[in-house]
C-alpha cells in the first residue's frame, strides 16, 4: 500500500467577510502548526482568496477556492478561471460540489473540462461525486457514483488521475447532521477507489479519497480511521476553527 497523506479541508461555503476570515485564521494556525503529515486547507469565497493566500504563507495551510470556469477566459459574466487563481497564489479548488450541481445546474461535461483545466493551471482539485437519499433508497449508489467519476475524469491524461481528489459526500449527509455510518463511508470510498483503478490501475492506490457529510470532532477520528478513507471535506464545523483543527490533528493520529 502506498503512503496517502491525510488531507483536511475546510468548506466555508458562502460564509465569511475577509475581516472575519482575518480572525478566523488568525486562531487556526497556531492551532494547526504541529499537524505534521497532515494536509491542510481553506475553501474560501472569491472575495476572500488574496487575503487569505497572504495570511496563511509560510503555514502549513493551502487555500483552495470553491469552484472555477473550464475556460481561461471569455464572456461568462461572473465566472473565475483556473489562471486567475493561480495568479492569486491559490492552491487548488473544490469541483462539482453538490450545491453548485443542484443548485447552480453545474454538469458532468462541464465537469470534465474543469478538471485538465485546473491541472493545466497547477490547481490540486477535489472532485466530489455521492448519491441522494432516494438514488440509496434505490440502490443506485454505485451507478452514481460510477457516471460521476468516470465523466468526472474522463478527459485526464492517465498519468493526471492519481493528482486529483475525490471527494464522497452523500447529499443526504451534507449539512444534516445525518452522518454516514462507518461502512457505508468505507464501502463508497472503496468502491471510489475502485472507480479511479478500473481507468488508471496504478493510480488506485495513490489517489486521495476524502469522506465529506456532518464530520464533526466526534466523528472524525473513527471515519478518518477507515482503510479507503484518506480525510474529509468538512462543512459546517469548519467554521469553528477550534473544532476544524481539532478535526485535523484527529487525521494526524488516524492510523495510515
Ligand atoms: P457539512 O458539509 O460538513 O456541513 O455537512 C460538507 C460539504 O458540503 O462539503
Amino acid at each position: 500500500m502506498s503512503e496517502r497523506r491525510p488531507f483536511l479541508a475546510g468548506n466555508w461555503k458562502m460564509n465569511l467577510t475577509v475581516a472575519e476570515a482575518e480572525e478566523y485564521i488568525a486562531s487556526l494556525l497556531p492551532r494547526v502548526s504541529g499537524a505534521e503529515g497532515v494536509d491542510v486547507a481553506v475553501c474560501v469565497p472569491f472575495t476572500a482568496l488574496a487575503a487569505m493566500v497572504d495570511s496563511t504563507r509560510g503555514s502549513r495551510v493551502q487555500v483552495y477556492a470553491q469552484t472555477m470556469h473550464e475556460a481561461t477566459h471569455g464572456a461568462f459574466t461572473g465566472e473565475v478561471s483556473a489562471p486567475m487563481l493561480t495568479e492569486l497564489g491559490v492552491h487548488g479548488v473544490v469541483l462539482g460540489h453538490s450545491e453548485r450541481r443542484q443548485v447552480f445546474g453545474e454538469t458532468d461535461r462541464a465537469l470534465a473540462e474543469k478538471l485538465p483545466a485546473a491541472l493545466a493551471a497547477g490547481l490540486q482539485p477535489i472532485l466530489c461525486v455521492g448519491e441522494t437519499e432516494e438514488e440509496r433508497e434505490r440502490d443506485e449508489t454505485e451507478r452514481k457514483l460510477r457516471h460521476q467519476v468516470w465523466e468526472g475524469l474522463q478527459d485526464l491524461a492517465p498519468d493526471q488521475v492519481a493528482r486529483v481528489a475525490i471527494a464522497y459526500e452523500p447529499i443526504w449527509a451534507i449539512g444534516t447532521g445525518q452522518v454516514a455510518t462507518p461502512e457505508q463511508v468505507q464501502e463508497a470510498a472503496a468502491f471510489v477507489r475502485a472507480l479511479v483503478g478500473d481507468k488508471v490501475p496504478e493510480a488506485a492506490d495513490t489517489v486521495r479519497v476524502l469522506y465529506g457529510g456532518s464530520v464533526k470532532p466526534d466523528n472524525a477520528g473513527e471515519l478518518l480511521a477507515l482503510p479507503d478513507v484518506d480525510g474529509a471535506l468538512v462543512g459546517g464545523a469548519s467554521l469553528d476553527a477550534g473544532d476544524f483543527a481539532a478535526m485535523v490533528n484527529a487525521a494526524r493520529r488516524a492510523p495510515a
